[in-house]
């Protein structure tokens, strides 16, 4: 009998340590989604999340204490799951525009950004007032430079990522692509040659954190991480790992 109790005893305790061991730990987990097509930000090599932003969410959830598990979905769907809280926050390479923050809170922003023309290495197109007569020029859905496309009446063909848009333009359906600049070298780079970034700015964006509209106090732990990442260089040093440059 005694024998049984002590087998049930450790049977318990060794458990109990197992589960513990499962759980990892008992901090907060902090929900983030992203859209991983937009290298050098967030992409993917083979099965891994990798990028300039998951870096810093990693960064970012060690200083405010909490686990993070980062989601990679549409940009469209990133943005209102963020807006809706269905996420805790969308990282994204997300511009912080007055029409967007109608619907959701943005941190402090810690990332400039414009949007750029890709084009094929024999293109005639040699500014963004060459993409008007009759140009077809394709972007990413729901981003603000398909924003910017439409806003100058450009015709457009929109896809669910930057890639799909490059291929067109490799391919010879359209004539031009639009994509934030650091995305623009990073795809273009990927091409072989065959297509190139004009050196033109065209918008000035800032890149922030979304999160729901109202949740102050979340926003405000939020922006203090992120001070404290540029206070000691760590924000710096990770987006640099990736060409990056931040001031
Ligand atoms: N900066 C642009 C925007 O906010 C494009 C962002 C796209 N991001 C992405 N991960 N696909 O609309």
């Amino acid at each position: 009998m005694k024998k049984t109790v002590k087998f049930l005893a450790l049977v318990l305790a060794i458990a109990t340590v197992l589960s513990l061991a499962a759980c990892g730990s008992d901090k907060k987990v902090v929900t983030i989604a992203t859209n991983a097509e937009f290298p050098p930000f967030e992409y993917f090599e083979g099965e891994k999340m990798v990028g300039a932003e998951i870096d810093m969410a990693y960064a970012l959830a060690e200083k405010m204490g909490v686990e993070i598990e980062i989601t990679h979905i549409d940009f469209d769907a990133a943005l209102t799951g963020a807006a809706t809280g269905k996420y805790d926050m969308a990282i994204s390479g997300i511009t912080a525009t007055d029409d967007r923050r109608k619907n959701m809170n943005f941190s402090d922003a810690y990332y400039k950004a414009s949007q750029a023309i890709i084009v094929t290495a024999d293109s005639d197109i040699t500014t963004a007032a060459d993409l008007a007569d009759g140009k077809i020029v394709s972007c990413q859905e729901g981003t603000t430079g398909e924003q910017y496309l439409l806003d100058n009446d450009y015709m457009i063909q929109s896809f669910k990522t930057g890639s799909e848009a490059i291929t067109a333009l490799v391919a010879g359906k359209v004539d031009a692509v639009v994509i934030d600049d650091a995305v623009a070298k990073a795809l273009s780079a990927e091409q072989n040659g065959k297509t190139k970034v004009l050196d033109e700015a065209m918008t000035k964006e800032e890149y922030a954190i979304a999160i729901k509209l109202g949740n102050d106090e979340f926003t405000a732990e939020v922006n203090e991480a992120i001070a404290a990442l540029k206070a000691d260089g760590s924000l710096k040093e990770i987006f640099a790992k990736y060409d990056l440059v931040i001031d």
